[in-house]
């Protein structure tokens, strides 16, 4: 059997395929109903059980070889006579290009905007345990706000292990190995358990921002919020506040956006408000601080947390999540760069 195989492969390779008969000759040969490899299957059935997976395994490896061999003519350019083929103007085929994902188009600009005024960028592992996630975020132990982010929890071995809901994890981990004055953004992949639908997805992208040194103040998160809705959404941009609340941060915000569509009249995406949600922020919790070893007496900060999908849905105007990862080119090829 073994021989019969290497015997076959040779044939294979040996081919020379040059006019579209050829090719199908090949097919009706090597691949057809009654061809070598239907033999070689109907003999497998006679191969003793002990053998019988790696022969089939060879035979399956050859059937590949076999496909790949048809696979790869150009048939528009067997059918070519020689005269044409040797025609120097001839229209070469379209280039095609790659394009860069809507997601990282709009993570790149966001962090080019705050590396403009300093932001450095931090990154994370997106298994995580719990103190980074929760604990040294101020979420109380097993309190109902571990629930708040709908988390993917890891059975074993370590049953403290999730996916990052956030990474506020990344931050946590910046603060623990860096003294202030600190000043950094985090992107990232993180997991929610949410079904799946136009308006929700199991993981996303987020960029969060943490900025700590001496005395710095709300009104220094509220200027950097407004220069980075502009620099994002254009000079018109402005941004408004509503009072909210994380666990890590005190006071907390909601960001809105004027709503660039409209112009801020009333439209369908901003449900005829005029304002855009985009973003939780707020005074970084002195909580927070200690637990990652600074001193709240000395210290305060601010940070702000944001989704990807939902800045690249405001700016390319994508109505459903599932977009993004659905791998389709006609969507993605929209975004040349
Ligand atoms: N971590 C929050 C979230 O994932 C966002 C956030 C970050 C809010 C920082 C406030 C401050 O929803």
């Amino acid at each position: 059997m073994k021989e019969k195989i290497a015997l076959l492969k040779e044939k294979i390779q040996s081919v020379r395929i040059k006019t579209p008969e050829d090719a199908e000759k090949f097919r009706v040969a090597f691949l057809g109903a009654k061809g070598e490899l239907k033999a070689l299957y109907q003999e497998l059935k006679t191969v003793p059980d002990g053998d019988k997976k790696t022969i089939g395994q060879e035979i399956n490896a050859l059937k590949k070889m076999a496909e790949d061999v048809l696979n790869q003519i150009d048939i528009e350019e067997v059918k070519t006579d020689k005269k044409h083929s040797n025609d120097l103007s001839r229209p070469t085929y379209e280039n095609q290009s790659g394009t860069l994902h809507p997601l990282t188009l709009v993570k790149s600009e966001i962090v080019s905007i705050f590396e403009k005024i300093g932001f450095s960028i931090s990154e994370g592992p997106e298994i995580e345990d719990d103190w980074h996630n929760f604990s040294a975020l101020n979420f109380p132990a097993d309190h109902p706000a571990r629930d708040m982010q709908d988390t993917f929890f890891i059975d074993c071995p370590n049953p403290e292990l999730s996916l990052r809901t956030h990474t506020s994890s990344v931050q946590v981990r910046v603060m623990e190995n860096q003294k202030p004055p600190i000043r950094t953004i985090s992107p990232g992949r993180v997991y929610r358990n949410e079904a799946i639908s136009a308006r929700a997805h199991c993981f996303f992208h987020q960029i969060e921002g943490l900025y700590i040194d001496k005395n710095v103040k709300f009104s220094d998160l509220k200027q950097t919020l407004a220069y980075f809705a502009k620099a994002v959404f254009g000079d018109k941009a402005k941004i408004r506040l509503r009072s909210s609340y994380f666990p890590f941060t005190e006071p907390s915000a909601e960001v809105d956006v004027s709503c660039s569509l409209c112009e801020s009249k009333g439209c369908s995406v901003c449900k005829n408000s005029g304002w855009l949600e985009i973003m939780g922020c707020g005074m970084v919790d002195p909580n927070v601080l200690s637990a990652c070893g600074i001193d709240p007496t000395e210290y305060s900060g601010f940070a702000f947390g944001m989704g990807l999908e939902r800045i690249a849905q405001l700016k390319y105007r994508v109505s459903d999540l599932r977009l993004y990862s659905e791998n389709d080119r006609r969507f993605l090829q929209q975004f040349q760069y």
